[in-house]
């Protein structure tokens, strides 16, 4: 693998998730691959689990991680070619990136959208003039659009919850929230649910708040949240603001915040959310603090899905596509 920045970067998911799930029982058994290898953590914006999951799996490969809070601590870059640099930005990526690349053997970055200005965040180009100029693998930490580690480990926690012999039925349920979020995460669930096929996939949403068609195609779409969860095996709830009148919230009617009554409507559906979550505005508190909740199973997976990716980037001898 020669960067992780979309599900287009993986040949056969099924086997990178086997990898990760090998990774859960016996986290050290690469533990020499990223021997004298490092690994830059580059963050432009805040984050729990992301960086310390993909820490802890660098190290368990036996890499060294340095983490690198650019939006905080860093020079403010600048990622437009031939900016004329008179304002506050005080280092251009051209000249920061290829440094990094001979500090580091893998790089890894998260940026955010700014939701102002659809066309630049689709663009991408925060994490495309890393990759343009670093000159070593790039691992998105969640970017603009995608968030395809948080991903992959929602099919990863999906495999390894789901046991009978048939298509799980995967629900993606917009959810009431304060304030304006990316549509990084649907975009990527909907991305990597499409391309897995393994599943019957509904997204359900108030009017107004599609997503862009290139990644929920092949997908059922409704207003309808009640139709949606009908005999529903998984719920991933997350909010995300307008993507057509960019970066709004139009309604935010708190009748879309999931509740044990909604979960009736299920197959007594595991609920998943990537965190952090507004609890009792984005997730109930007895959906967050019940059985059927697997959040926190999901957020440990994370590890195992950095781990499965690095050690992808690190092998010369990758996986075979399906
Ligand atoms: N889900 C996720 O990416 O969490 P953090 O923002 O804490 O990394």
């Amino acid at each position: 693998m020669k960067q992780f920045i979309s599900v287009h970067d993986v040949n056969n998911i099924s086997a990178l998730v086997e990898k990760a799930l090998e990774y859960k029982v016996n986290p050290f058994k690469d533990k020499l691959l990223g021997q004298n290898k490092r690994i830059g953590c580059l963050f432009l914006n805040p984050s729990m689990r992301t960086r310390l999951s993909t820490q802890i799996a660098a190290q368990n490969l036996g890499m060294e991680a340095i983490v690198f809070n650019v939006g905080s601590e860093g020079w403010a870059l600048e990622f437009e070619e031939e900016a004329i640099m008179s304002g506050n930005k005080v280092e251009h990526v051209k000249d920061a990136a290829p440094i990094m690349g001979k500090y580091f053997d893998v790089l890894a970055i998260r940026t955010f959208p700014s939701l102002k200005n659809r066309e630049d965040d689709y663009s991408e180009l925060f994490i495309n003039q890393f990759i343009k100029y670093a000159g070593i693998p790039i691992v998105s930490l969640e970017s603009a659009t995608l968030h395809p580690l948080q991903s992959f480990t929602d099919v990863i926690t999906i495999t390894e919850t789901f046991k009978e012999k048939r298509k799980p039925k995967i629900v993606l349920t917009w959810a009431p929230h304060v304030k304006s979020l990316p549509q990084c995460v649907a975009n990527s669930f909907s991305q990597w649910i499409n391309a897995w096929d393994k599943a019957d996939f509904v997204i359900t949403h108030p009017e107004d708040y599609e997503l862009d068609q290139k990644f929920t195609k092949g997908a059922t779409i409704t207003h309808n949240q009640d139709e949606a969860l009908k005999d529903a095996d998984y719920v991933y709830v997350k909010n995300w603001s307008t993507y057509t009148d960019y970066g709004k919230i139009y309604n935010n009617d708190p009748e879309w915040m999931l509740t044990n009554q909604k979960l009736t409507i299920t197959n007594n559906a595991k609920v998943m959310h990537c965190l952090p979550v507004r609890r009792n505005v984005e997730l109930s508190d007895e959906i967050l603090d019940g059985p059927n909740s697997l959040v926190v199973q999901e957020a440990s997976n994370r590890v195992w899905a950095a781990q499965a990716v690095l050690s992808e980037i690190l092998n010369p001898h990758p996986l075979k596509g399906s």
